[in-house]
């Protein structure tokens, strides 16, 4: 996935390409003649209207060029008549292109563009088998991940099979979370002495929804039979397409609609100049190859930056919808796109308390038979919170769902109606803050809210073992309304009333958690003056972190009668000592 570097001809490094793409050149010389057009057209606009302002995200450190009228070109040869600009564009009419809001009287104004960015080079190349055309035999089914994908180097994926899941909020709350005990019995053990630990996290590889890959399919003029055709992919190198694998040309056995479920993200970061360097590069029509070179341009800079930088930045299959007539070949496609991620998940349970499933047992009603068995399962336990998101381009309001957790969900409901279903999932972090300073002694208090209280489950499971420990852990847990989504209501052990204090931010007192911090500005101080004492924060960093942090300081305020500036440092000090532990996203 490298660009080219030099300043450009735009149909010799079409050439360049060497993809298997033989409209490429007829379409780079349009791309060409096009922008001449323009500068042909009114000679009196302002060459230099350039728009510097940038976002800081090194999009303008991509390799550029600058188009200038190519005179040579058929369209504007002596005795061509001139267009005009206004009576050549002719923009794209749909809901998608308008929800980009782009200021087109600039894009109008522009002559010469300046600053495009090179075509990238793809290091990926399809090959198709000389002989008979067979389907990849497909495992999205049961959402088991190819197993090249290798997410956490040395060792490639390992597809867990999914035990139980219960959805832990109730009718009518904001979010949903789901609840998944997942079955680690046959999780290889690659390193010795690493286990998976209270308040360590599971990293898990989503697919993307099937929904989404068949429409951008679709866009792409893809037929689905075409898709599901074994192929083998090659690469000169890198890590694509297994996410953190060994930097090295590999060849391999997939098709495309594995390559676009798995390992390319459609949604997140897809806003590229290289993503709209490449959708304008092959768009047969002149007006969207215009504006798509205006956004990578210098000129189209600040609309660049805004774009990105906007709360949801265009995906994938809103740019393609914008500009329909763009079909980039598949392989240059998913070479300009981002590698999809895993996620983590704190685990919400304390995973030797979990090595005896009853509520497994109870749950999936299995029979006397299978009691014995499943008697010797060791499960990790996860609460996914499901992030959804409106957006309008389509014409109506939908929900985008976030990629892992609208992933999970789909496995959460094949597991409620009894299928089997596995996940692709690792031993992730086990050396986080909250694993790493969890302690079998001394005070803690432990602040969250939302599902970031999931891993202090397992802290007080741990806790409540220790018959020592059993006056020396509190948690202060935040939610709207705990009718809906006070999340593991009644499992926090048998001292639940005396360990756990749970306050509503839409429902009776409306209190944030950090309200209740305040409010308890005693047990917060007894609890951080212990030398052994320890503070424990989880959550929505932009939300509850500063919150709580400033609640933190108040408590030091009053009862430690501190200046703001003392109360500061003396957290801050508690931070660097790890007795303060803040793990927010
Ligand atoms: C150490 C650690 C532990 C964690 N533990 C947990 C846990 O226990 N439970 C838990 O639920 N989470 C946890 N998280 C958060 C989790 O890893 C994910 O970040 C979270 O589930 C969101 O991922 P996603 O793939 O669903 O959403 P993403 O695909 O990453 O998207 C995030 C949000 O942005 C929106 N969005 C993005 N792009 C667009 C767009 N173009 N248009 C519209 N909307 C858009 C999505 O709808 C979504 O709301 C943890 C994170 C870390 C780092
Ligand atoms: N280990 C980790 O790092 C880890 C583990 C688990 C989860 N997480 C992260 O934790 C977050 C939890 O998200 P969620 O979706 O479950 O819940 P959420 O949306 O953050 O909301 C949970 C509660 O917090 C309240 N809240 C909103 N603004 C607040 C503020 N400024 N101060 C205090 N409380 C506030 C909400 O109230 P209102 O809606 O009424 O305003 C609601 O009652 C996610 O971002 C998740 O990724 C991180």
């Amino acid at each position: 996935m490298t660009s080219s570097s030099s300043t450009i001809s735009l149909p010799e490094h079409s050439r360049n390409t060497g993809l298997s793409s033989p409209q490429l050149t007829p379409l780079a010389a349009d791309f060409t003649r096009a922008v001449t057009a323009l500068a042909v057209a009114d000679p009196q606009l302002n060459v230099n209207d350039a728009d510097s302002e940038c976002c800081g995200g090194s999009c303008c450190f991509l390799s550029t060029t600058t188009m200038t009228p190519d005179y040579s070109a058929p369209s504007s040869g002596p005795g061509t008549p001139v267009p005009s600009p206004h009576a050549s564009v002719d923009f794209p009419t749909d809901r998608a292109f308008d929800s980009l809001s782009l200021p087109l009287s600039k894009v109008m104004r522009t002559c010469r563009l300046l600053g495009v960015p090179s075509l990238p080079l793809s290091n990926i190349e399809i090959v198709w088998p000389t002989d008979a055309l067979q389907e990849k035999e497909h495992t999205n089914d049961n959402f088991a991940a190819p197993s090249y994908l290798t997410p956490h180097f040395p060792y490639d994926v390992h597809n867990v099979p999914v035990l139980a899941t219960r959805l832990l909020t109730g009718p009518g709350a904001i979010k949903r979370t789901y609840h998944f005990d997942l079955d680690v019995t046959n999780y290889p053990d690659e390193m010795q002495g690493v286990d998976f630990r209270v308040g360590g996290a599971v990293g898990i590889c989503p697919a993307n929804d099937p929904i989404l890959v068949d429409d951008i399919f679709r866009r792409l003029g893809i037929l689905e039979r075409d898709s599901n055709l074994e192929i083998t992919l090659v690469t000169k190198g890198g890590r694509w397409p297994t996410i953190w694998g060994e930097d090295k040309p590999r060849r391999l056995r997939t098709s495309m609609r594995e390559i676009l479920t798995w390992t390319v993200d459609l949604n997140n970061s897809v806003f590229s100049k290289s993503l709209l360097r490449v959708l304008a590069e092959y768009s047969s029509n002149k007006s969207e190859r215009m504006i798509l070179s205006w956004l990578c341009s210098r000129q189209g800079q600040s609309t660049f930056c805004n774009l990105r930088s906007a709360p949801y930045p265009p995906t994938l299959l809103q740019l393609l919808s914008a500009f329909p007539s763009s079909s980039p070949p598949f392989a240059l496609l998913v070479s300009v796109l981002p590698t999809l991620m895993p996620r983590f998940y704190s685990l919400s349970s304390d995973p030797i308390h979990d090595t005896m499933p009853e509520n497994v047992v109870n749950l999936t009603k299995i029979t006397c038979e299978e009691r014995e068995r499943v008697s010797s399962i060791r499960k990790v336990e996860v609460a996914v919170t499901v992030h959804e998101a409106v957006e309008s381009w389509r014409g109506e309001l939908t929900v985008r769902p976030g990629n892992c957790s609208a992933f999970l969900e789909r496995v959460a409901q094949l597991t409620m109606t009894n299928q089997k279903v596995t996940v692709p999932m690792f031993r992730g972090l086990q050396a986080n803050p909250l694993a790493r300073e969890f302690r079998h002694d001394g005070p803690m208090l432990l602040i969250g809210a939302g599902v970031g209280i999931s891993p202090f489950r397992g802290f007080v499971q741990r806790r409540l073992k220790n018959a020592n420990c059993k006056n020396k852990v509190w948690v202060l847990q935040g939610c709207r309304d705990s009718l809906v989504d006070e999340l593991y209501a009644g499992e926090w052990g048998v001292d639940d009333g005396d360990v756990r204090k749970v306050v509503e931010s839409r429902s009776g007192t409306k209190k944030y958690v950090q309200d209740e911090v305040v409010d308890q500005s005693a047990l917060v101080w007894s609890v951080i003056s212990h030398p052994e004492g320890r503070v424990f924060v989880c959550g929505s960093s932009k939300r509850m972190g500063r919150g709580v942090e400033e609640a933190l300081k108040a408590v030091a305020k009053k009862e430690g009668n501190m200046t703001t500036e003392d109360a500061d440092e003396f957290w801050k000090e508690k931070e660097r000592a790890w007795q303060y532990i803040i793990e927010t996203w």
